[in-house]
């Protein structure tokens, strides 16, 4: 008797095929970069594991290995750090990295003029800096071997101005921007680029910041399946329906100046 395999074994295949043997998530340990892990591991793949914290990578690391039976290497890294890119080459030149998302964010919320510059300074090197540094050294063996992907987690929030969070959401158009002149350099040498423009996800850092969820709010494990499963068919996703209508509303149909207010409404009570 022939017998039917599961969905996710059967796409896992391919992916693996296509984006293996290695797979990087910077900004890992928890919320939507674990559960990039966890997609990523499903489909077969080994996997870097890059975040500050060990602890939480420690255990995410222990629970993949012995749920998908892959290997799973561990990189405490502050994605900020002035060599990151120097990093992520010596991580690819030991590992055949055919597939690398980019997740790790700083938002610096509040007025523009109550933040610091440092601060501002920092969601500039987390959210810009480590993306170009990555990409810029990560790319290079994907073109070589012919294959590979590379995911940028960018926002709606990067769509329009965006105020108590205007640095953040430049970083975020940055991300999008990138990613998607990348998509249209890099596709044909090989490597499919993703940009992924998600809403309000149900991540630790966005309970702790949001006063009531917005409309749309998204499970991270279904972001993460959304932008894998979008990796190769396309420059950028917007994982959800409700959030798909809102960027097309906020980004492309509505005068700016009445994007930015409603944005500025969704922001309002963002600690
Ligand atoms: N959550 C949302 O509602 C939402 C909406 C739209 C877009 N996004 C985007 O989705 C991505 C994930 O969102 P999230 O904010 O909710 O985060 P998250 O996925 O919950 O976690 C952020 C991860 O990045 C790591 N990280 C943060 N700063 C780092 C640094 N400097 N160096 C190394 N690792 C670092 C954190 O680990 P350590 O603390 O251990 O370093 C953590 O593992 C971000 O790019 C964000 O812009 C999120």
């Amino acid at each position: 008797m022939s017998q039917v395999l599961p969905l996710p074994i059967v796409a896992g295949r391919s992916f693996r095929d296509r984006y293996g043997p290695w797979a990087l998530v910077a900004g890992a340990s928890e919320g939507l970069g674990a559960a990039y892990a966890d997609a990523l591991a499903r489909r077969g793949l080994h996997l870097l594991l890059i975040a500050r914290r060990t602890e939480p990578l420690e255990a995410l690391a222990a629970s993949l290995r012995a749920a998908h039976g892959v290997e799973v290497r561990t990189v405490a890294l502050d994605l900020a750090a002035d060599d990151v890119g120097a990093r992520m080459a010596a991580l690819a030149e030991e590992h055949a990295i055919g597939v690398a998302v980019y997740n790790a964010a700083y938002a610096p919320v509040g007025a523009f003029l109550d933040r610091s510059m440092s601060e501002l300074q920092r969601a500039v090197d987390v959210n810009v800096r480590g993306p170009l540094a990555c990409v810029h050294a990560l790319a290079p063996p994907m073109v070589a071997r012919g294959r590979g992907g590379l995911v940028l987690m960018s926002s709606l929030a990067g769509f329009q101005g965006s105020p108590r969070i205007a640095t953040y959401a430049a970083t975020k158009a940055f991300n999008t921007i990138l990613g998607e002149s990348l998509w249209g350099e890099l596709g044909a040498r090989g490597v499919d680029v993703l940009v992924c423009s998600a809403g309000a996800i149900r991540t630790p850092n966005y309970t702790r910041a949001a006063g009531a969820e917005a409309p749309g709010t998204m499970e991270a494990s279904a972001v993460a399946e959304q932008a894998l499963h979008a990796l190769g068919r396309g420059p950028l996703v917007v994982p959800g329906f409700i959030n798909r209508l809102g960027g097309m509303l906020l980004g492309r149909l509505l005068p700016r100046r009445v994007a930015v207010r409603i944005m500025a409404k969704n922001t309002q009570d963002l600690s």
